[in-house]
């Protein structure tokens, strides 16, 4: 059975005022395309009508990396050459005809909420209309449509701003780019949208239509003109991700985590952090990252597509696509990466670098240490300087350190290289041989002197 409403997302443009080699739909605030901001906007006011809807992005400049971006998660469907809004409506007719209704967005619209769409919603259903469109009155109309309204305050029409006159550009009250329509009304009328002087076909020429035929047609002001910035240009970018970012934050604060300076703490839109959490200043949370309850992030931190347990504490550092346990400690000053698995109450001091290396429970790693493609057991002592020392040149090996193991300082250990549960390593020795458990090796390059009592292999 077909949706009630088909929601298409109009996504085919290049953005030339972006300058990009990059589409601009694909262009992110806080770290997430703006369309999959306005289509997760979409999707939350369809929720909150108790309504399914089908979801359909008009895809052309950067086709493939637009798709990929969505993965899967809407249909796309292709505008070969970029004729306007009104073509790119066009694409999506033959999958959107059976629906009753139509919602049509630009995509770059990433500050709508989703309570405005459900309003709008609302609206258009309240008033059985044919078209039912979003208005807003602007500081900085620039490059946007003008809604034209006769001395009775009724709409008449909306004006590009190529074709606008002086009148008309004086108008403060814009098209923000978001429409409801009535499907039966919608489609014959697409075909009477004449192509504009600057070769396009404007979607907004359909309200001038909606006037002549005598429709129903609803105009709607945005309760906060800041939902309908339009991003053109690099400058626009940057407006809209500083007011996502004091969204973000607030949302986090009213959860119950402290952020000590939000101007300067950055968390992408997808980050979750737990209760009682506090963020110091100077902070990044970016990509997937997701941080338990009670840790203590910052100051200056960078932490990215990394997953933390409770209680921990990183300061000054930087993790990337690392895990940390819960009551894991780092810094200040180090950096984990690459798969670096930190378990539970271990300790990641000053310039230490961990990757893809897994960091055994209660392990100590006090000071600038190089630890790479190792397995470190459980309660080891890791003494300052220690390198694994992965790379031959050619390839990379992997270091094994057994539970207990005691490793002096300054020691360089040549992988592939293990060293047994409960052994011993001098300070300054150079392991290029297997140490059994309990043993002691010392010395460059490094002998084993003797076996603990009481406990041979
Ligand atoms: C559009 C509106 C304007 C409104 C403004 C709000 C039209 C004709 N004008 O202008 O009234 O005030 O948005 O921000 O609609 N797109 C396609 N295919 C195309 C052209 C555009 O898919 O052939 C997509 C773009 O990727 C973009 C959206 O449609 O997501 C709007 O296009 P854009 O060029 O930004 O329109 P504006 O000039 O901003
Ligand atoms: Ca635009």
């Amino acid at each position: 059975m077909q949706d009630d409403w088909t929601a298409i997302i109009l996504a085919a443009g290049l953005g030339k005022r972006m300058r990009s080699k990059k589409a601009k739909a694909l262009h992110t605030i806080a770290g997430r395309p703006m369309l999959l901001h306005v289509l997760a906007a979409v999707r939350e006011a369809f929720a909150s009508h108790d309504t399914n809807a089908s979801h359909v992005a008009v895809v052309g400049h950067g086709a493939e990396q637009v798709e990929a971006a969505l993965d899967g998660s809407v249909r796309c469907v292709r505008q070969a050459e970029q004729l306007g809004t009104g073509n790119a409506v066009a694409q999506a007719e033959s999958v959107a005809k059976a629906s009753l209704h139509v919602l049509v967005l630009n995509a770059d619209l990433p500050l709508i909420s989703p309570d405005t769409i459900a309003g709008l919603i609302t609206r258009h259903l309240e008033e059985n209309a044919d078209l039912t469109f979003l208005t807003a009155v602007v500081a900085d109309a620039r490059g946007q449509g003008r809604i034209r309204r006769d001395a009775a305050g009724r709409v008449t029409g909306i004006v590009e701003e190529a074709e606008a006159d002086s009148a008309a550009l004086a108008g403060s009250e814009v098209n923000v780019g978001i429409y409801c329509f009535r499907g039966e009304w919608l489609w014959p009328r697409l075909s009477r949208i004449e192509r504009s002087a600057a070769g396009e076909y404007y979607v907004t020429d359909l309200v001038g239509i909606a006037v002549n035929d005598g429709t129903t047609l609803v105009a709607v002001p945005v309760d906060d003109a800041v939902e309908a910035l339009g991003i053109n240009d690099r400058t626009q970018l940057a407006q809209a991700e500083a007011v996502m970012r004091e969204r973000i934050c607030r949302r986090h604060m009213l959860a119950g985590v402290t952020i000590v300076d939000p101007a300067t703490t950055y968390i992408d839109a997808d980050v979750t952090i737990g209760m009682d959490t506090t963020l110091h200043p100077s902070t990044s949370l970016l990509g997937r990252t997701s941080i338990g309850e009670d840790c203590e992030i910052g100051p200056d931190c960078r932490i990215a597509d990394s997953t933390l347990g409770d209680r921990c504490r990183v300061v000054s550092s930087a993790v990337e696509d690392s895990t940390l346990e819960d009551g894991v400690s780092v810094g200040p000053y180090s950096h984990l990466r690459g798969g670096a698995h930190i378990c539970s109450g271990a300790h990641i001091g000053n310039y230490a670098e961990v990757k893809n290396s897994r960091i055994g429970r209660n392990t100590k790693m006090g000071h600038f240490s190089y630890v790479g493609d190792a397995q470190v057991g459980d309660d080891v002592n890791i003494g300052a300087g220690t390198i694994t020392c992965n790379f031959d040149g050619a390839r990379k090996h992997r270091t094994v350190i057994g539970d207990g193991a005691f490793i002096g300082s300054d020691t360089m250990l040549i992988a592939p290289v293990e060293v047994g549960a409960g052994a011993r390593t001098g300070a300054g020795s150079v392991i290029n041989h297997d140490v059994p458990p309990n043993a002691l090796a010392v010395g460059v390059p490094a002998r084993i002197r003797r076996k603990k009592e009481g406990r041979n292999e």
